[in-house]
């Protein structure tokens, strides 16, 4: 193993490969198989597991209950507040309902998952105080463009902030110009969602990927992900149901594309040069 890829998050040393859920717990694959392609992943250093009580309308969590009882030490565990129970009278008692789902009783990350006319100032109180009850380690956000962030941490406690999570990959760079470097110097980490592209993506079927893939003995996705984690500045969840799909992806922590070939594989999805609104799934 000559490389494998970590960053912070706040304070804590992670590998930059964890494991997304969308689409878990919702019969995609047998529950079995599911919880099988966890473990696999957790095994193979893949730590971090991203959910949300919207996925599946808590079903994802249950299932991501199930495969960590045994196991939470090893996890790192996210979870996400729909924007209207992210308010004084909801977010604990939705924060309980992800707990017992999740059969923990605490989140290592609980990320506000968009925004929707929220008072910002609520928001971040109400994670603080859910700090200080110990039900979370840390908090965040998701989808904040780059006015989003800076009035975030206007308000009291904001900057205690620490990640933000964003769409992010090959096809979609437009966090590169300014809200990710933005990010890394005010220490919130960018997580990056559909990096393989999303359910469906055409991205793994692209001659250019497949021919370096094939070039580094690799799967197209395993590319994917390495090219997207390549700085060890963002931190990637693609998600799997799919055992041999998980060993793909672990893959990408040992990976080192050379500059040269990433060079190549970008020749047609350049960084961008303004700033480009924020895409959104
Ligand atoms: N914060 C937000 O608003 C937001 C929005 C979107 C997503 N997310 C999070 O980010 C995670 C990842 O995003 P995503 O699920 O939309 O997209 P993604 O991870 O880019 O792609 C997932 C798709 O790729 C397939 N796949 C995974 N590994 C593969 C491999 N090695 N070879 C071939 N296909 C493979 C999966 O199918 P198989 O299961 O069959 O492998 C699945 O259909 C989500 O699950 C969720 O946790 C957050």
């Amino acid at each position: 193993m000559t490389h494998h890829a970590t960053l912070q998050i706040a304070g804590h040393t992670l590998p930059s490969l964890g494991m997304g859920s969308w689409r878990l717990g919702q019969g995609r694959y047998s529950e079995q198989q599911e919880i099988f392609a966890l473990h696999r992943g957790l095994d193979l250093g893949l730590r971090v597991i991203d959910t949300a009580e919207m996925y599946g309308d808590g079903k994802s969590e249950t299932l991501i209950g199930k495969a960590i009882e045994d196991r939470r030490d090893q996890t790192y565990l996210v979870s996400k507040v729909y924007p209207w129970n992210a308010t004084g009278g909801q977010l604990e008692a939705s924060l309980d309902a992800s707990l017992r789902r999740l059969r923990t009783d605490n989140l290592d990350l609980y990320l506000l998952h968009w925004q929707s006319g929220n008072d910002l100032q609520e928001v971040v109180t109400l994670m603080e105080a859910m700090k200080q009850k110990g039900k979370i380690n840390a908090w965040g956000v998701s989808n904040f463009d780059l006015p989003a962030m800076q009035s975030l941490l206007q308000v009291d406690g904001g900057k205690h902030c620490a990640v933000n999570q964003v769409f992010y990959n090959l096809a979609g760079r437009g966090i590169e110009y300014d809200l990710a470097p933005w990010c890394a110097e005010h220490d919130i980490t960018t997580m990056a969602y559909c990096p393989l592209g999303g359910a469906g993506s055409h991205l793994l079927e692209l001659e250019e990927v497949k021919t370096l893939a094939a070039h580094y003995q690799v799967t197209p996705a395993a590319l994917l992900l390495a090219w997207v984690i390549r700085q060890n500045k963002i931190l990637a969840i693609p998600e799997s149901g799919c055992v041999q799909h998980v060993e793909d992806n672990a893959r990408a922590l040992q990976l080192e594309i050379s500059e040269q070939d990433c060079a190549q594989l970008t020749r047609y999805y350049p960084a961008p040069e303004s700033a480009e609104p924020l895409e959104i799934r």
